[in-house]
């Protein structure tokens, strides 16, 4: 069994992975700056500030895959975004390499390509596209995932998440949900693939509303979940969004915001 260490498993995202894996028992570490509560058999607890040199390199010791969900997701602040997102992400990167892990599973965003249209199919090689700061901090953490996978063979998957939430509420969510069936399996499937180089990936399920493309994906999940199957309740119930722009464009009220010098226009035409 691969030693695992989690960063952010605090979090939304991450305490779905830690009830998938503690139903199954599978040993992991899991670190975060808050209490994480106690640790289940299946567990070691780590809390510290990943940002502290000292800790995160004690932190590192044995791991062979991160599962990198620590950091900001909500601030579109470059102030409070540049020191888990930017500096962060490198300092995991190069404290990985120095301890040897053979693998990181970075938690990207599908804000990296937010400023597409919505309904405009695109695939993991289309340019990057960012909405915001949070999106261009992602571009960021994609390019040392690559840097590093280059220049000293530790592998990457980007996973670029859609909406990790447990069900659709809203009309965009019925093309870029990601069910917490669908979360998981695409964190297993990148620890456990043989091979696995450079990769990005999309993390939704299978969609039928979906604008991402994981055709150019080596990585090969197969999902299970399909938010259509919530669509008609979707639809029933969701109210429009207060701006127009949000349903425009792909990445919703993130790329919505902030426009200025009638550049709204333009994106609308
Ligand atoms: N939730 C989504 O739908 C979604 C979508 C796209 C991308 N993501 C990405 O997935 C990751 C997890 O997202 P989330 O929604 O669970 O976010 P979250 O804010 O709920 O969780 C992030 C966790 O990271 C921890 N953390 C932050 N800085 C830290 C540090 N310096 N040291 C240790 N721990 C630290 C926080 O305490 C928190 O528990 C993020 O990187 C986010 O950008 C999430």
């Amino acid at each position: 069994m691969k030693h695992v260490l989690v960063t952010g498993a605090g979090g939304r995202v991450g305490t779905v992975l830690r009830a998938h894996w503690r139903a199954q028992q599978r040993a992991v570490h899991l670190c975060d700056i808050r209490d994480l509560g106690e640790a289940a058999p299946n567990e070691t607890i780590v809390n510290g500030d990943l940002l502290d040199a000292a800790f995160l390199d004690g932190v590192l010791d044995g791991v062979e895959v991160i599962v990198h969900f620590a950091g900001n997701p909500w601030n579109h602040d470059l102030d409070a975004i540049a020191g888990p997102n930017v500096i962060g992400v490198g300092d995991l990167y190069e404290t990985a390499r120095v301890r040897g892990v053979k693998r990181v599973i970075f938690a990207s965003s599908n804000h990296v390509v937010g400023m597409y249209k919505s309904g405009e199919r695109i695939d993991t090689l289309a340019p990057v596209n960012p909405d915001g700061y949070y999106g261009v901090s992602k571009v960021w953490g994609e390019a040392v995932a690559r840097m590093y996978w280059e220049k000293h063979g530790v592998e990457s998957l980007c996973l670029r998440i859609g909406s990790s939430v447990p069900k659709p509420v809203s009309e965009r969510h019925l093309s870029t949900w990601l069910s917490p069936r669908d979360l998981c399996g695409f964190i297993d499937a990148g620890i456990d693939i043989e091979t696995l180089g450079f990769d990005i990936a999309y993390g939704i399920s299978g969609n039928t509303r979906a604008w991402w493309d994981n055709s150019t994906s080596r990585l090969g999940y197969r999902t299970v979940d399909n938010a259509e199957d919530y669509a008609r309740e979707v639809l029933a119930t969701a109210s429009p969004p207060a701006n127009p722009l949000d349903a425009l464009l792909q990445g919703g009220d993130y790329a919505s915001e902030g426009f200025t010098n009638g550049a709204a226009a333009r994106a609308q035409g």
